[in-house]
């Protein structure tokens, strides 16, 4: 057997981010490069030790990145990216003063894309997913957590968790698929009724499937209780699924001490979370995931990420992409989580990163590049890590790689798989 080993280079970075150095700092190296082999990083140090021992002009792939910062690649772990419609409508009746809640109670929100998405083939569901994904990566994001939630139905979620993993098969980007029947309850049914068709029907179909890794639930008032979320997240557990919680994002009702309960992988939004809940998530060891997009959306206070920082939590941060929030770029999180809500650009590095990997329960070094972890990582065009977050007007992302590889670079996502 010939074993054909592929080495990528990058070399001569003015910082170079390996990981966290603790709850609130980076590793970061100075004058640094990196070697991968096959995808997976094998050393990191000083560029001219590095080089010496690994010489990039006999390496496949030589990225020279002088001047430049370099980060390991984004991971986004909430994301609702597969779905049909537009409801760009909905953002003028916002700004006319109709509320996220008063849209759903009309047939609209969720319940809209719901009827387009039941419409659209699972072709066309693919070919959007993908366009999202593109641009996800362009701006850096490598890893992606995509939820389904908008079928509703057995036939509809199936297909839209067959439609991430079609996706997942023809795109760099990495999906994670979660199951989110449980999103909203369809028109003219009951919830009760509703919450066991997840339980008795869409469940058994999506564990046979084989694609979901997590199963998610819309712990809401007026949308599912915590004890019919704790009935579909318990007999998704039971389906070998994980559990993950939408809580408290409207209002305060107790997902996240459901969350903790469960010992779910993560608990989203947090936006009306107490002390007590963080003190809960923080003893479960349940990631808390802030997704300061959709409070810039709505128009609505932050999630309270200090408290939960200075509780010892480590905030992972999401775009939580929807046609709610149409935000597909973790570089503009990473702005928000400084600037909404008081965190430094090295916490928001880690949260778009080392800590979104830990909400998706990835223990191979994802969000780093420590030495073991996957080559995904980003040459910024820009000196310092910090631009990241500074920046607002566009993406300081400038080369994208994904295990070892260019993948996307100054915007361009290559199609039809040319080598950049
Ligand atoms: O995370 N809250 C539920 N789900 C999404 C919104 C989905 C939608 O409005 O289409 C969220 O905010
Ligand atoms: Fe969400």
């Amino acid at each position: 057997m010939v074993v054909v080993s592929e080495r990528t280079v990058v070399f001569g970075a003015s910082e170079l981010v390996v990981g966290p150095a603790g709850a609130s700092e980076v590793d970061v190296r100075e004058d640094a490069a990196l070697v991968a082999d096959d995808g997976q990083v094998i050393d990191v140090g000083e560029t001219t030790e590095i080089t010496r021992a690994y010489p990039p002009e006999n390496a496949d792939i030589a990225i020279e990145a002088s001047g430049r910062a370099v980060v390991p690649g984004f991971v986004d772990p909430h994301t609702h990216a597969v779905f049909a419609g537009d409801r760009s409508d909905e953002f003028e009746a916002k700004l006319e003063g109709t509320s996220y809640q008063d849209l759903l109670a009309d047939g609209g929100g969720i319940l809209r894309t719901v009827r387009a998405t039941r419409e659209a083939s699972t072709d066309e569901l693919v070919a959007g997913l993908l366009d999202h994904l593109d641009v996800m990566l362009s701006r850096g994001t490598t890893t992606v957590e995509v939820k389904s939630g908008y079928g509703l139905d057995t036939e509809t979620e199936c297909r839209l968790l067959e439609a991430i993993a079609r996706a997942d098969e023809h795109h760099p980007i990495d999906l994670v698929a979660t199951f989110l029947g449980a999103h909203a309850v369809p028109e003219d049914e009951n919830t009760d009724s509703y919450v066991d068709h997840v339980v008795d029907e869409q469940l058994p179909a999506v564990a046979d499937q084989g694609i979901a890794t997590f199963c998610d639930v819309f712990c809401e008032d007026g949308v599912f209780s915590v004890e019919q979320s704790r009935r579909v997240l318990e007999a998704g557990r039971e389906h070998g699924l994980i559990p993950k919680v939408h809580a408290e994002e409207l209002s305060h009702l107790g997902g996240t001490q459901l969350a903790a309960d469960l010992e779910a992988a993560s608990a989203d939004h947090l936006l009306y979370a107490t002390d007590d809940d963080i003190a809960a998530l923080v003893d479960a060891g349940t990631i808390p995931v802030a997704l300061p997009g959709t409070a810039f959306g709505l128009g609505e206070a932050y999630a309270d990420a200090r408290a939960m920082l200075e509780a010892g939590a480590p905030v992972a941060l999401a775009t939580d992409f929807n046609p709610n929030c149409h935000s597909r770029d973790m570089g503009f999180v990473q702005t928000l989580a400084c600037l909404g809500m008081d965190m430094t650009p090295a916490e928001a590095l880690l949260g778009a990163t080392s800590h979104a990997a830990s909400a998706i329960e990835r223990t191979d070094g994802l969000g780093t590049l420590a030495v073991g972890a996957p080559a995904d990582l980003l040459v910024l065009e820009a000196p310092r890590y910090a631009h990241l977050a500074y920046r607002f007007d566009t993406t300081a992302v400038e080369t994208v790689l994904k295990d070892g590889r260019p993948v996307a670079r100054n915007g361009v996502v290559p199609t039809g798989g040319e080598r950049l």
